[in-house]
Parts: structure tokens; C-alpha cells; sequence
């Protein structure tokens, strides 16, 4: 079997990804929900898992709280950097600001911290957890830093993040989960050689599609589209309004996990991540010169409609029940 432990910062579009893996993924195969600081505070990504697998009708899968913020977070005077605002995407709240039903007891948030949760799990199941990744990558440096055979244990590790030329979304250069956690992502890229695959932004961005497609996709769903469709609703307006294509990177990541067949084209290579740059900081640093052992394979296209077939049939099934 391959166990899941699915870690985000959620997020509309890490939502997205967890509905698609728990759709598409045999449910007693994803052991964990880890949380991440990230599109918003700790304490709203956690309520946003719970109140999403709520909609999905599910109350085994558990909730770990992870990091509160990244390892070395921004100084206030370097956000003049920023070109982009998360709250203008994903909202105060995460779910674009959708009042949303008070949830009164969380039953399935554990006391036991996601750092440890994520280093018995892969225990428990050596070889055989992939880790996918949908946030900065924050618990996942950690787990490596406190558990020394926590890597070797690790089955392999999807990451949604960081970009490797200069087309960022967070600054005008990196990546916002790269960005979000520059040193963590390094740590990952280094210490789980050959075991990552990546997909950067620049793949995301060629995988938007126009939004009369997702608008169309959205109407007579099941119930758990028709939340996704509410949360996401404020992100949908605003990008019609600037004309732009619709596009969901931790979706797309979720997708390529479960269905390998929709990658193209993949570069292997060695990519660390920038640290100092004061205009890079959190982009990727590719060695083209091939000097380094290759590290990490990169996801550079994708099939447009195996994707969006993928997704289609899952918005089917949720209509059916
Ligand atoms: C990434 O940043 C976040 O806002 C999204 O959830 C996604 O993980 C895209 O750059
Ligand atoms: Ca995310």
C-alpha cells in the first residue's frame, strides 16, 4: 500500500487537493492531515481542515497542528518586496472570507504535535508514506532536523512550490510556499535527495484553464463541491473581473500524485533554493552546469485534459454520492 500524509496550510486550493486525494485515494490509506502556518494563521488552517473533512462526511482521518511560523520568518520592512497580498486570494480566514459555520468540538484535532505524528506514522509504515506537500514546507525541515532516520523511512515527498526561472507570485521572484519558508525548503531539497518531486509555479500557471471551464465544472454539485464552490467564489470573481485563467496549484499537485500519467515532461536535476538574495530570496537554484548529484525531478508540462478529466470525474462521483 502507499499511506498519505497530506500537509497544507489550507487554503482553497489546498482543499481542493485534500478533496481529490480523499475522493480519488483509498480513504484508510491517508493517515494524517499536518498543518501548516502558511495562507493563514496555524489556528485557521486547522479549523479549515476540520471544517472540510466535516463536509466530506469524514471523522477518522486525524488533524495535527504543525508549525505556528516559518523558521526564520520575514522582518516586517522586507514585505515592501512582496508584489502580492495572500489575503487577497485566500482571504482572512483562508476560505475567502466565507462565514462559515461555528464547528464547537474539534474531535479530530490531536494533542500529539504534527512534527511527532508525522515521524510515528512513517514509522509505523516504513517505506511506504508519501508526503504530500501543499504549503511551506516548515514541518517537514523540522521532522528531518528531530528525527534523524525520518528520511530514510520517508517513501517519497510531492511538493507543490518554488519556481526556477525568474516568475514568482509571492515577490516578483519566488514562489509564496517557497517564499513562505525559504530555509525549510532548502533543508527538504538537501536532505531528501532523490526522493521529491516538484511542481513549481510555472507548471501551475500552465495548467490554467479559461474560468467559464471551472464555472461550468461547479454547477449541480454534490456536496462537497458545492462547499468548495462557496469558498472559492470571492478568488473566482475577482479573477474574472482581471481576466484571468483559473488555476489551482496544490489541485494540480494532488492531481499528479494520484495520476503520475498526466506529468509530460520532467527535468531531473540538482535545484537548492536561494537564502540571502535580497530580490530571490526562496527561488530555485538549478544547477545547469550539472556539477551536483541530481536531487530532485522537477514536473515541467502536464496534460492539460487527462487533468481536467481527472478532475471532472471527481466532481461527478461527488454528485453522485
Ligand atoms: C501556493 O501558494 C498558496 O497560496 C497556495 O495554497 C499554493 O500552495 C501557490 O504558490
Ligand atoms: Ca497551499
Amino acid at each position: 500500500p502507499r499511506y498519505i500524509i497530506i500537509d497544507n496550510d489550507a487554503g482553497v486550493d489546498d482543499a481542493w487537493a485534500i478533496f481529490l486525494l480523499l475522493k480519488a485515494e483509498p480513504r484508510n490509506q491517508v493517515l494524517a492531515l499536518t498543518c501548516v502556518n502558511g495562507n493563514t494563521s496555524l489556528e485557521n488552517v486547522c479549523r479549515n481542515n476540520l471544517r472540510l473533512l466535516a463536509q466530506l462526511n469524514e471523522r477518522q482521518i486525524p488533524v495535527y497542528k504543525g508549525a505556528v511560523s516559518a523558521l526564520v520568518p520575514p522582518e516586517k520592512e522586507s514585505l515592501s518586496n512582496f508584489t502580492s497580498d495572500i489575503e487577497f486570494f485566500h482571504g482572512r480566514n483562508g476560505f475567502g472570507d466565507v462565514e462559515l459555520p461555528k464547528i464547537d468540538s474539534l474531535p479530530q484535532l490531536q494533542e500529539e504535535n504534527a512534527i511527532n505524528a508525522m515521524y510515528r506514522l512513517v514509522k509505523q509504515h516504513p517505506g511506504e508514506v508519501s508526503l504530500v506537500c501543499c504549503g511551506p514546507l516548515t514541518n517537514i525541515a523540522l521532522a528531518i532536523r528531530m528525527y534523524s532516520d525520518f528520511t530514510e523511512n520517508v517513501k517519497d515527498v510531492f511538493i507543490m512550490g518554488g519556481n526556477y526561472t525568474a516568475m514568482g507570485n509571492k515577490t516578483r521572484c519566488a514562489e509564496f510556499n517557497f517564499h513562505g519558508d525559504p530555509e525549510a525548503a532548502y533543508i527538504v531539497l538537501q536532505e531528501m535527495e532523490g526522493k521529491t518531486t516538484l511542481v513549481p509555479w510555472e507548471t501551475c500557471v500552465s495548467a490554467g484553464v479559461p474560468q467559464a471551464w471551472r464555472e461550468n465544472l461547479g454547477k449541480n454539485s454534490g456536496p462537497c463541491v458545492s462547499f468548495l464552490n462557496i469558498i472559492e467564489g470571492p478568488i473566482m470573481d475577482r479573477q474574472r473581473r482581471l481576466g484571468y485563467k483559473y488555476l489551482s496549484a496544490d489541485q494540480l499537485l494532488a492531481a499528479i500524485f494520484h495520476d503520475p500519467n498526466i506529468i509530460e515532461e520532467t527535468m531531473c536535476t540538482h535545484a537548492s533554493v536561494e537564502l540571502t538574495g535580497s530580490c530571490t530570496r526562496g527561488q530555485i537554484v538549478i544547477d545547469h552546469l550539472n556539477m551536483n548529484k541530481h536531487n530532485t525531478k522537477i514536473v515541467k508540462s502536464i496534460n492539460l485534459q487527462r487533468y481536467q478529466d481527472l478532475i471532472t470525474s471527481l466532481v461527478e462521483s461527488d454528485r453522485r454520492g
